[in-house]
């Protein structure tokens, strides 16, 4: 079987975390028997350096004829003028909204052997396993804005709209709800419904598709506000929570904070059909950039649930996982999970996860 696979490295520390995740799933594919074709093409401020613009027309549509898009991180100090009209982060906006990516899953969890790092005490950090299922292409990140000047000198004004559709709540919730049930049948959506208009369709609109099309889930309502508190103070009581996109945007932050690094985390994006977008949550990282010094798991383990996901190879995936459990267990350490001891670099930790992947 064989897969077209676009790289999107983008900037800073993405290029050396995306091409050692090439590496391993080049590796998972030999050893499965099957082909993958790899595609690199530039977005973000490498972009706009090379052709005038975040996401090159060529690129947006090797992506549409792709199986799965695997992207490194977008941004940095270069691109960072507050007055300057293109920016790094338009180009992942405008691919997540071409290409309707509007389910963003983001799985927190904790390594037992990680533990130490986290900031969080182990009593409460321990056993977390969240999956967020965050809107992506709605909200307030995509509604109606605008600046305007007001008749007094040097006096303006700036809105976003938070907007959402019944259609597009009822389309990421059954998202939330099916992984639910395939996980430990918990949902909670969180909104700001006693203040928002929007959050009260919102409510509305996921109470209803949970208990007529989901009826065994267990279904909880909690405020963002409320929320933000929960999740550092008994993070293990969620297991899938759904929410819109800023309040996940932020939420999911607070929850990377849990595992003691970002350089841990995958994400997912994706839509009703076409290619799924994989990344690890965290940025470009320009003060490492370069280094060799980038911790690579998240990108490997993004690798992994594009084979679970786009290329429904969970066998593939369970691979690659494994892989980095195993590397993880044996004490292997990038710098920023290293708490000062010894690390190894970006390369050595992707030989590593080679060197564990089955035979
Ligand atoms: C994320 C990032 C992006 C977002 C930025 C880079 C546009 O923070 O993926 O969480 O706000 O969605
Ligand atoms: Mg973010």
């Amino acid at each position: 079987m064989q897969a077209r696979i676009v790289l999107l490295p983008g900037d800073g520390i993405g290029p050396e975390v995306v091409s050692q995740a090439q590496r391993v799933l080049a590796t998972v594919a030999d050893r499965g028997g099957r082909r993958f074709e790899f595609d690199s093409r530039p977005i973000g401020g490498c972009a706009i350096d090379a052709c005038g613009e975040p996401l090159p027309a060529e690129t947006l549509s090797a992506c549409r004829e792709s199986d799965a898009i695997l992207l490194g991180a977008v941004g940095g100090p270069k691109w960072d003028d507050p007055t300057a009209k293109v920016r790094p982060e338009q180009g992942l906006l405008k691919i997540r909204k071409e290409l309707q990516l509007f389910a963003n899953l983001r799985p927190i969890r904790t390594w037992d052997c990680l533990i130490p790092a986290s900031p969080l005490r182990e009593e409460i950090a321990a056993g977390t396993d969240i999956l967020f299922v965050r809107e992506l292409t709605g909200g307030i990140y995509f509604g109606a804005s605008g600046l305007e000047a007001l008749p007094q000198p040097g006096q303006e004004r700036a809105w976003n709209v938070m907007e959402y559709s019944t259609a597009e709540i009822e389309r990421v919730v059954r998202v939330a709800a099916q992984a639910a049930t395939q996980r430990r049948g918990k949902l909670t959506s969180v909104d700001k419904a006693n203040v928002l208009e929007v959050s009260r369709l919102w409510r509305r609109t996921a109470e209803r598709v949970v208990r007529s099309e989901f009826p065994a889930l267990t279904y909880e309502n909690v405020l963002v506000d409320a929320m933000a508190m929960h999740l550092i103070a008994r993070p293990r009581d969620f297991d899938v929570v759904v929410t819109e996109n800023l309040f996940g945007d932020i939420l999911t932050d607070e929850g990377s904070m849990l595992p003691g690094s970002l350089g841990l985390l995958p994400s997912a994006s994706l839509g009703s059909d076409g290619p799924g977008l994989y990344e690890p949550i965290h940025g470009s990282a320009p003060d490492i950039a370069g280094k060799g010094v980038a911790n690579p798991l998240a990108t490997i383990l993004a690798g992994a649930m594009l084979l679970r996901h786009s290329l429904r190879w969970d066998e593939g995936g369970a691979m690659i996982e494994q892989a980095v459990q195993a590397v993880l267990d044996r004490g292997l350490r990038t710098r920023d999970i290293a708490r000062g001891g010894p690390s190894v670099g970006t390369v050595e930790m992707t030989d590593a996860v080679l060197a564990a992947l089955p035979r």
